[in-house]
């Protein structure tokens, strides 16, 4: 019914969406990642394929299914995400990085399982490339690059920093320490950056409407730049 329901108005368009943590290994039994669920991005995706779009989601490990009708990439780490993303950029319209990349990765995964000494041990970490900021210098004039934040403090500070540093078109950020906001939620409170220091501040809203909120944003940003 939703399906009948949803307005076609992302007929035509590619999305591409990222969801989901990466994992960085350590060894064969270890990993570090962090607390997405992947919810907010899956929502996006079904969204956008419910509204017409060709949608390609390529996502971390998650315990959802891909949604219906869209091209489902899964992938590992940051590297596999950002070359899966580099991949299929050239050929989308829009592009969602709602995805929770780790930012560093161990300098070195062993291939045995690691033994406890006993002793302090220390992880060192290298940076992972930051794949959006890669995309906002890529992108061109035809393409809506849209980035999130999940912040603890100073939110709004970080999210205009975050639009302008990666050449964003909107930065969704959600500040985690509200109840109801970001990781595991079904639920999210969010405040969207557009690129005029505006600023559209969402009340607490099931994942789906939030992503329908988004992909809104997207047509109008479309038609504005149509003229
Ligand atoms: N992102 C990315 N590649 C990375 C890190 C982040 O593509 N290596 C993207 C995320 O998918 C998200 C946006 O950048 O859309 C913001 O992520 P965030 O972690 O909030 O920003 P960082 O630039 O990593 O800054 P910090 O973690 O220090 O807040
Ligand atoms: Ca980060």
């Amino acid at each position: 019914i939703s399906k009948l329901l949803a307005p076609h108005d992302l007929a035509g368009l590619t999305v591409l969406v990222t969801a989901g943590p990466t994992r960085e290994s350590l060894d064969p039994v270890r990993y570090i990642s962090n607390r997405s669920s992947g919810k907010m991005g899956y929502a996006l995706a079904r969204a956008a394929a419910l509204r017409g779009a060709r949608v390609i989601l390529v996502s971390g490990p998650t315990a959802l299914e891909p949604p219906p009708d869209v091209e489902f990439i899964p992938v590992e780490t940051a590297d596999q995400m950002f070359n899966e993303v580099t991949r299929a950029f050239g050929g989308a319209d829009v592009i969602i990085k709602a995805a929770a990349v780790a930012d560093y990765r161990p300098v070195t995964v062993s291939h045995q399982k690691i033994k406890k000494s006993g002793q302090e041990m220390i992880i060192e970490l290298v940076p992972n490339p930051d794949i959006l900021a890669e995309l906002g210098r890529r992108k061109t004039s035809q393409q809506l690059l849209i980035g999130f934040a999940a912040e603890t403090n100073n939110l709004e500070q970080y999210a205009r920093e975050k639009l302008s540093r990666k050449n964003l078109d909107l930065l969704v950020a959600n500040d985690i320490t509200m109840p109801g906001a970001g990781f595991d939620y079904d639920t999210n409170i969010v405040r969207i950056f557009g690129p005029h220091d505006e600023v559209e501040d969402l009340p607490l809203m099931d994942k789906n409407t939030v992503a329908h909120k988004i992909l809104d944003r997207v047509i109008e940003l479309r038609k504005s730049r149509q003229g």
